[in-house]
C-alpha cells in the first residue's frame, strides 16, 4: 500500500516539477531541448519509482544540467535539484514508509519554496532624457509614467496617427492626430502656410474654431507651471481629469474643437491597424490597446521633444560667439532701458525663454476672453493673462498671441515697441505701458531681430526622432 501511495506521489511530484520549469522556461523565451522534454523526461518522471538506480540517474543527471543552463534566475531551483537528487538516494536505503513520509515532507519544502514567476516578465529601457546645460533639472514627470524607450516610440506613432480621431473613412479632411496641427518644422505649433488651416485658423471635426491659437509644444517637460495659454492643466486642479499632458491628450481627443471622437471609437480605430499591437507589447506589456495607455505613451512622446541647442545655447555654453549685431539685439531683451522683454520671456538666467507665468501684456483694452487666466484664478489681477510662451524656435512659429492675431515677428515687434494697450488689468512688468511701448529705432529693432534668429534650434526642428514614424 505504501509503496503504491510513493509511487503515486513521487510521480506526481516529479511530473509537476518539469511541467512546471518548463513553462517558465518557456516564457521566459527559451526553447528546452526536445531530448529532454520528450523522451528522458517524460520516462524517467513515470518510471521514477522502480527500483533500479541506474534509471534514476539517467532522469537526474541530465535534469540537474538542464536545470543549472536554463533556470539559473532562482537560487531555489537548485536547492530544489539537490533535494530531487538526496530523494533518488533515499528511495533505494529506506523502508517504503519512511520514504513516503520524506516525499511528503520533501513535497511541502519545495511547494513552499516553489519559484514565483516574474509578475511582469516584460521589460521596458528607461529612457534618459539629456536635460541641456544650464535647463531646469525638476522635470514635470508624473510616477506613474515614467519615460521609457518602447513608450515613447509607441507615443511616436500615436502622435502622427491620423486615425487617433477614430475616422476609418478615406476623406483626408476628415483625418486628424496631433500632428495635423502641431507641425515639428513649425516648432510643433500650426504655422501660416497649412493647407487645411490658412492663416493658423485651426478648426476641429465639429466645424468649431479652436478658442486659442494653437501652441508651441516645446519644453514641456520643465513647465510645472500649468499647461494651455491660460494653465487650466495643473496638478492643483481638482478635477483630476485635467492635471497633466496624458489629460490633454484625452481632451483633445474628446473635444469637439478638435477630434470630437470619444474614447471606443479612437481605440476601436487603432486596433485595424495591425503595427500597433506589437508597440503595444512592447511599450506595456500587452497588446490590449486602451485610451489610458494612448494617452501615457503620447504624453511621453512629448515629454521628450527638448529644444536646447540654439546658436544661443551654444553661446552659452561657449561653443560659439555671437555676432555684434546678435549682441546687440541680446542685450536689448535683457535690459530694461533697452526692450525689457526679459522679465517674462528669460534669457540667459531663464534660457527655456519663458517665466512659464501669466501676465497681461497689454494686448487689448478691453477683455472678453472667457478662456483667460481669471477663468481659472477668478484673480482680478489675470483678466486678460495668458502664458508667456517660449520664444525659443519663435521665428517659424507664427502665427503670434493666444488668438492668433499677429501674423509675423515684424508686427509683434511694433506691437511692444509702440502698440501696447493701457487697461487697468496690464502687468506691473510691463513697464513701458505708460508710453506706449520701447520706441527703439529701426536698427534696433533689426538687433532685436536678429538676437531671436539665434534661438532657432534647427536641430529641433528637423530632428529625424521627433519626426512621423
Ligand atoms: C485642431 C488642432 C489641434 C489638434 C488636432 C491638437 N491640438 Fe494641441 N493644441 C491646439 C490648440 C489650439 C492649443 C491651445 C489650446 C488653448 O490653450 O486654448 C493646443 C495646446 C496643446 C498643448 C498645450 C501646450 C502648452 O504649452 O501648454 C498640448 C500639450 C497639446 N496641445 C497637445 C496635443 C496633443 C497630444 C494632440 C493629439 C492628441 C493635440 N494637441 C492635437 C490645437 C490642436
Ligand atoms: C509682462 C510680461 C511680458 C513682457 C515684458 C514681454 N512679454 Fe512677450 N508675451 C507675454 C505674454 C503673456 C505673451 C502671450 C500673450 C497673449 O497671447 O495674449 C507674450 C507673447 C509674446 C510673443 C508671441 C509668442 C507666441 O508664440 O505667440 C512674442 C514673440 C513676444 N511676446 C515677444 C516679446 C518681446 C520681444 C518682448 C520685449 C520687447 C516681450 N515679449 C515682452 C509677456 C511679456
Amino acid at each position: 500500500m505504501w509503496a503504491k501511495i510513493e509511487k503515486k506521489l513521487g510521480t506526481f511530484l516529479i511530473c509537476y516539477f518539469n511541467v512546471k520549469k518548463i513553462g517558465f522556461a518557456e516564457r521566459e523565451g527559451f526553447e528546452p531541448p526536445e531530448a529532454f522534454t520528450s523522451t528522458v523526461f517524460k520516462t524517467a518522471a513515470i518510471d521514477h519509482s522502480a527500483t533500479s538506480p541506474p534509471q534514476k540517474y539517467t532522469y537526474f543527471i541530465p535534469f540537474f544540467f538542464y536545470t543549472i543552463f536554463f533556470y539559473n534566475y532562482n537560487i531555489l531551483i537548485y536547492l530544489q535539484v539537490i533535494c530531487n537528487c538526496f530523494i533518488s538516494f533515499y528511495m533505494t536505503t529506506i523502508t517504503p514508509i519512511f520514504r513516503t513520509l520524506f516525499l511528503i515532507i520533501i513535497a511541502i519544502l519545495l511547494f513552499s519554496c516553489e519559484p514565483k514567476p516574474p509578475k511582469d516578465s516584460f521589460k521596458t529601457t528607461p529612457y534618459e532624457l539629456q536635460i541641456p546645460k544650464y535647463f531646469p533639472t525638476h522635470l514635470n514627470i508624473p510616477t506613474d509614467n515614467p519615460l521609457t524607450v518602447e513608450g515613447i516610440e509607441l507615443g511616436r506613432h500615436l502622435f502622427y496617427e491620423e486615425r487617433l480621431c477614430g475616422y476609418l473613412g478615406n476623406d483626408p479632411d476628415l483625418m486628424m492626430g496631433c500632428a495635423t496641427c502641431h507641425l515639428q518644422s513649425n516648432n510643433f505649433s500650426v504655422g501660416m502656410n497649412h493647407p487645411r488651416f490658412p492663416n493658423g485658423k485651426t478648426f476641429g471635426l465639429a466645424g468649431d474654431s479652436t478658442p486659442h491659437n494653437t501652441m508651441s509644444l516645446m519644453n514641456l517637460v520643465f513647465n510645472r507651471e500649468g499647461y494651455m495659454w491660460n494653465g487650466l492643466i495643473h496638478e492643483s486642479n481638482p478635477n483630476y481629469t485635467q492635471r497633466n499632458l496624458e489629460d490633454i491628450v484625452l481632451m483633445t481627443i474628446l473635444a469637439p474643437h478638435e477630434m470630437n471622437s470619444t474614447p471606443e471609437k479612437t481605440v476601436y480605430a487603432l486596433k485595424q491597424n495591425p503595427k500597433y499591437p506589437p508597440l503595444f507589447i512592447k511599450a506595456f506589456g500587452t497588446e490590449e490597446i486602451t485610451i489610458e495607455r494612448v494617452q501615457k505613451a503620447i504624453a511621453q512622446f512629448i515629454r521628450t521633444l527638448v529644444s536646447g541647442n540654439s546658436k544661443f545655447d551654444r553661446y552659452l555654453r561657449k561653443e560659439e560667439k555671437l555676432s555684434d549685431a546678435e549682441m546687440r539685439g541680446f542685450i536689448l531683451f535683457s535690459t530694461e532701458e533697452g526692450a525689457d522683454c526679459f522679465h517674462c520671456h528669460g534669457g540667459d538666467g531663464t534660457p527655456l525663454f519663458t517665466t512659464n507665468l501669466f501676465y497681461n501684456n497689454a494686448l487689448s483694452t478691453f477683455h472678453t476672453d472667457p478662456h483667460d487666466r481669471y477663468a481659472v484664478t477668478g484673480n482680478q489681477f489675470d483678466i486678460g493673462a495668458y502664458r508667456a510662451p517660449s520664444l525659443r524656435n519663435i521665428m517659424v512659429s507664427a502665427p503670434y498671441m493666444h488668438d492668433g492675431r499677429f501674423k509675423t515677428i515684424d508686427e509683434v515687434l511694433e506691437f511692444y515697441n509702440f502698440g501696447l494697450q493701457q487697461s487697468p488689468h496690464v502687468h506691473p512688468l510691463m513697464h513701458k505701458v505708460e508710453q506706449g511701448g520701447a520706441y527703439l529705432t529701426p536698427p534696433q529693432i533689426e538687433d532685436l531681430k536678429t538676437f531671436l534668429n539665434t534661438l532657432s534650434d534647427n536641430e529641433f526642428l528637423s530632428n529625424p526622432k521627433f519626426a512621423k514614424p
